[in-house]
């Protein structure tokens, strides 16, 4: 009896746990079914992309383009033609959406909704600092910019171009003894040493030669995985960072306790303390800078406004060595006004407003070059943009590139034809220095910059470029040419060539 009874009750617990076993089963399948459908739902309407690995994504390709001559715009392309003006990806385990329309750049520059901020990815905050005006949040960028605009008044600007040219003329003079020019390698010092002695007054060629290579180092190492292992390229730009800071609060110490030879100077960083010391003493802490604030922006400076002009610059030699036509008209225009202005003078503002033509080169270089390739920005809120729902948290990035190569937008995009300038762009198409509130604030400065150096080159010498490869530089934030665009020059004879000062 017990036998049976012990027999029955296996049979029944087998039973029980098979109906347990299905439901459980069907449980599932129901679930999986109901999250199916929900995320085909959700799935609907986001921008198109490829299903991206978890917490990878599309990383891997990204460092391969970055790594690769065609430079990580190459990224961007090839998955632009895939999937349409807007896509999406994952990058460093977040989501990026791609857009490349004017009407897009429109509506997210000028962000009338608030529903975005800017942000870079992680590397770059750590490496320009989280107060930098590049990184720092909406309310904060407020009170940042508002200091840093007074710096670039019409005054200063005047100024700078009289500084600027001279650097230009002590350098070019040195081009002639040279067989070849790498014009990269020469832009960068010049606008290393105009960055350096605006910010912070510093002229010796020691100190200049240190700090361009740090800025070197952390330039490099922003588009690195954000590893902080000892000989990775982000380590090294984190430590040359470090050095970079200290050098700054060294000046900052040096001025405060009225030590050195720049403590009387009027350049940035001297009228930043003056306004911080004066705030301080009318006790109004809200809206001084803090030390931190000063280091992270002067840093910040140097660097969006060295390797910018100075990979714009180079493209523009490169640009006109190609287009010989565009070139003729531009030193006719140049040649005249050098018979105009004394030879013994530096240019001034009034000056460049006389150069039209090379106005519209400096345009046309800066739209083909496309330097500052794209525009990140961070998502407050779900919102659509081109059709597809962007969920709040993405990453949203104008793809300035795209828009300025758009047969649409611009006809026969691809060649350098300056003369399209002679009527106002479309709105929201020429997006060289951003639009907004985060437009470039060196903007004015950059334009003056490369047109003193046209000036002087096409005055001084004709060259000719030796490498006409157009790859650009691996690891670059923005669009360098690998080659540095060597020249050979020839002095400019002033009879031969019209020139009568
Ligand atoms: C040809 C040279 C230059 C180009 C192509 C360029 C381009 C740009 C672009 C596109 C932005 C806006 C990016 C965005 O909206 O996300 C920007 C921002 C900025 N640029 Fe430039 N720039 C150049 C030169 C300079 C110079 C010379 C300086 C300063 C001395 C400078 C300082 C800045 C600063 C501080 C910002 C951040 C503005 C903000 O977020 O409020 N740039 N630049």
């Amino acid at each position: 009896m017990a036998t049976i009874w012990a027999y029955e009750h296996v049979n029944f617990c087998s039973f029980a746990l098979l109906v347990f076993g299905i439901l459980v089963f069907l449980m599932f399948q129901i679930v999986k079914k109901l999250q199916y459908y929900h995320n085909r739902e959700s799935m609907v309407d986001i921008p198109p992309g490829s299903p991206a690995l978890p917490l990878i994504g599309e990383t891997l390709q990204f460092m391969a383009a970055i790594n690769s001559g065609k430079g990580f715009y190459e990224f961007v392309r090839i998955r632009r033609l895939w999937y349409g003006n807007c896509f999406r990806t994952n990058i460093f385990g977040e989501t990026h959406v791609f857009v490349s329309r004017t009407q897009s750049a429109k509506t997210i520059l000028n962000n009338e909704l608030g529903n975005f901020t800017k942000r870079y990815i992680r590397s770059i905050a750590q490496l320009v600092g989280y107060r930098s005006l590049l990184c720092a949040d909406h309310q904060h960028h407020k009170l940042i910019r508002s200091r840093f605009t007074n710096l670039f008044s019409t005054t200063s600007i005047s100024l700078f171009i009289k500084h600027f040219d001279q650097l230009i003329v002590e350098n070019l003079r040195s081009w002639e003894h040279k067989s070849t020019v790498v014009v990269l390698d020469e832009a960068l010092q010049i606008t290393c040493k105009a960055m350096c002695k605006m910010l912070m007054s510093i002229d010796s060629e020691y100190k200049l030669e240190i700090l361009q290579k740090e800025v070197v180092q952390v330039c490099e190492a922003m588009l690195a995985l954000p590893l902080r292992i000892p000989g990775t390229r982000f380590h090294k730009g984190l430590q040359a960072r470090k050095r970079i800071m200290s050098l700054i609060e060294k000046e900052i110490n040096e001025r405060r306790r009225g030590i050195g030879a720049n403590n009387s100077q009027d350049d940035f960083l001297q009228r930043l303390l003056r306004v911080d010391d004066h705030d301080k003493a009318c006790s109004d802490a809200t809206t001084s800078l803090t030390d931190a604030e000063i280091k992270d922006n002067i840093l910040t400076m140097i660097i969006a406004g060295q390797d910018t002009t100075a990979s714009a610059i180079t493209w523009m030699v490169k640009f006109l060595d190609e287009n010989q036509e565009v070139l003729h008209i531009l030193r006719n225009e140049q040649l005249q006004l050098a018979s105009k202005i004394s030879t013994q003078s530096f240019l001034t503002l009034e000056d460049l407003n006389e150069m039209p033509y090379a106005s519209k080169v400096v345009k046309e270089s800066l739209r083909m070059a496309s330097v500052v390739p794209w525009f990140p920005r961070l998502a407050l809120q779900d919102c659509v943009i081109e059709g597809f729902r962007i969920k709040r948290g993405w990453n949203v990035n104008i793809d300035a590139r795209s828009v300025h190569l758009d047969p649409t937008v611009y006809g026969d995009p691809n060649k350098f034809n300056p003369s399209r300038f002679d009527d106002e762009p479309k709105p929201y198409s020429f997006l060289a220095f951003g639009m907004g509130a985060r437009t470039c604030l060196g903007m004015n400065m950059a334009k003056a910059m490369m047109m003193v150096f046209l000036h002087r080159l096409i005055t001084t010498y004709r060259w000719k470029v030796t490498d006409p490869d157009s790859s650009i530089e691996k690891w670059a934030l923005f669009s360098r040419l690998r080659s540095g665009c060597p020249v050979i020059v020839t002095r400019i004879s002033p009879d031969s060539d019209g020139f009568k000062p």
